[in-house]
């Protein structure tokens, strides 16, 4: 070999980069590489700051994951479980700090798969697979799988979630329509827990399927999902009500419960602020204007719009000026609330729920304490009062400086009335992730907190999977 070459071979070898032995493994269509392939929508949440560039490898099947997870156990790499990156507490953003030592683990191209099962009225689903195209396969059949939320979510995170969405009230959260998963484990055999042999009965003892509900990523992949799936309804109606006391809203709450139960199927409460930000994105409505409004919807056989029409008639509060309107139409404006609320500057979300009782004085006294402390701030509130579910979010103008300590001074605020005061919860729905992760802290008892690091140390010893900012024992 000559000089000349000897020196050319090592002028022309660079260190590996760390994934290149994943696209040996997976192919090049499974890596992204950071500066060299567009990694934008991995690296941008729905909400918050977007994270650092990081590089993305996309598995396309259980045994692909199986790969990559033996690889990141290998170099001490961390993978960052990824679905949609629709999350709203920033579980699935890489950090902005994320050097080459994170990589996004994307479940998108987990699809193969998805079968709905008419009869038995359940689904089995790709993790990669969004909310939207599971309904598009069981429409076909007549059935849907009722979680319901203005994003588009992945099986698979929305399980990592234990998302809640709008219809809660009536069909329960993720967990509740959850019969079996698939999960590859970061333990030492890199093992597949599989409980999707799914029968809707089924009462053989311990149960791990609901240790990975809401596990925000860090016990394991979630690569495949068993669903139950409900009827669609033959008929749907909503009405607006606008209210001008918040107390009013849970009379309505408890008197249409009693009238329509099991037909009623949401009932949402939108302040003024938030209603207005909606109309930046969304439709309007010829809807008078009030501080408060309710949005109320039946779901049944055919006659429960008149129901819903003859209970709001009678109702213990004052609601001659309702809007009643076809549902589609009506959520619109009710989805468009939390894209609305980002074009009008900048939100400091919170998902917090308390006793329905107590619902009134919340929404009042975190405006009040908000306003005093932030004049500029506006409080627009909004969200799931049937479940005692309330999104506190706090709205800065375009042009403030929202640093991370001002974030937690709100976080404070409001967390410390809905928590503290009420008794209530710092997540109702959106899960847990770095946003909200030092309010797990202060919440975990010593005992939860011992059962996670334990699950933990199980089920990944080695620390590689789940963002490096979730509460401690989920993130060690
Ligand atoms: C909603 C989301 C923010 O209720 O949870 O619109
Ligand atoms: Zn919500």
């Amino acid at each position: 070999m000559s000089r000349r070459s000897t020196y050319g071979i090592i002028g022309s070898v660079r260190p590996a980069h760390p994934t290149d032995e994943l696209a040996r493994l997976l192919g090049r269509p499974a890596v992204l590489r950071a500066g060299r392939d567009d990694t934008a929508r991995y690296t941008t949440p729905a909400r918050g700051p977007a994270g650092a560039a990081v590089d993305v490898v996309r598995p396309a099947s259980t045994e692909e994951v199986r790969e990559v997870v033996r690889w990141a156990r290998e170099h001490r790499i961390r993978l960052l479980p990824q679905g949609a990156n629709s999350g709203l507490v920033g579980a699935s953003t890489p950090p902005g700090d994320a050097g080459d030592r994170l990589v996004v683990l994307s479940t998108d191209r987990l699809r193969d798969g998805l079968r709905v099962d008419e009869v038995d009225r359940t689904a089995l689903v790709p993790a990669g697979i969004r909310l939207s195209e599971l309904n598009r396969a069981a429409a076909e059949v007549g059935l849907w799988f009722p979680i319901d939320l203005g994003a588009d979510p992945s099986l698979g995170g929305m399980v990592a979630t234990d998302t809640g969405g709008a219809r809660m009230l009536r069909h329960g959260d993720v967990r509740r329509n959850t019969l079996g998963l698939e999960v590859v484990l970061a333990d030492d055999g890199v093992s597949v827990v599989d409980t999707l042999r799914v029968h809707r009965k089924q009462n053989e003892g311990l149960d791990p399927t609901a240790l990975f509900v809401g596990s925000s990523g860090a016990l394991g992949v979630i690569t495949r999902v068993a669903v139950d799936l409900s009827v669609r309804p033959a008929e749907t109606l909503a009405a607006w009500i606008p209210l001008d006391d918040p107390h009013d809203a849970v009379r309505l709450l408890g008197h249409l419960e009693r009238r329509l139960d099991p037909l009623l199927s949401a009932f949402e409460v939108v302040s003024a602020a938030a209603r207005r930000a909606a109309a930046v994105v969304g439709p309007t409505l010829p809807l008078r204007p009030a501080p408060w409004a309710v949005l109320v919807e039946v779901a049944g056989p055919e006659g429960a719009g008149d129901l819903l029409v003859a209970a709001a008639a009678d109702a213990p509060v004052p609601t001659d000026d309702a809007l009643v309107l076809p549902a589609a139409s009506a959520w619109r404006v009710r989805h468009a609330v939390t894209e609305g609320l980002a074009r009008t500057g900048t939100v400091v979300g919170h998902d917090v729920a308390v006793p329905r009782a107590d619902l009134a004085d919340l929404v009042t006294s975190a405006a009040a304490q908000v306003t005093a402390t932030w004049p500029d701030a506006t409080v627009a509130d909004f969200g799931h009062w049937g479940d005692g579910g309330v999104h506190l979010n706090v709205v800065f103008p375009p042009g403030a400086t929202v640093d991370d300590a001002l974030v937690e001074a709100v976080h404070d605020i409001v967390f410390t009335l809905a928590v503290d005061r009420h008794g209530g919860t710092f997540s109702a729905e959106h899960g847990v992730g770095p946003a909200n992760a030092s309010w797990w802290l202060r919440s975990a008892s010593p005992a939860t907190f011992e059962l996670v690091s334990a699950l933990r140390r199980t089920c990944d010893p080695l620390g590689v999977l789940g963002h490096p900012g979730l509460p401690g024992p989920l993130s060690a």
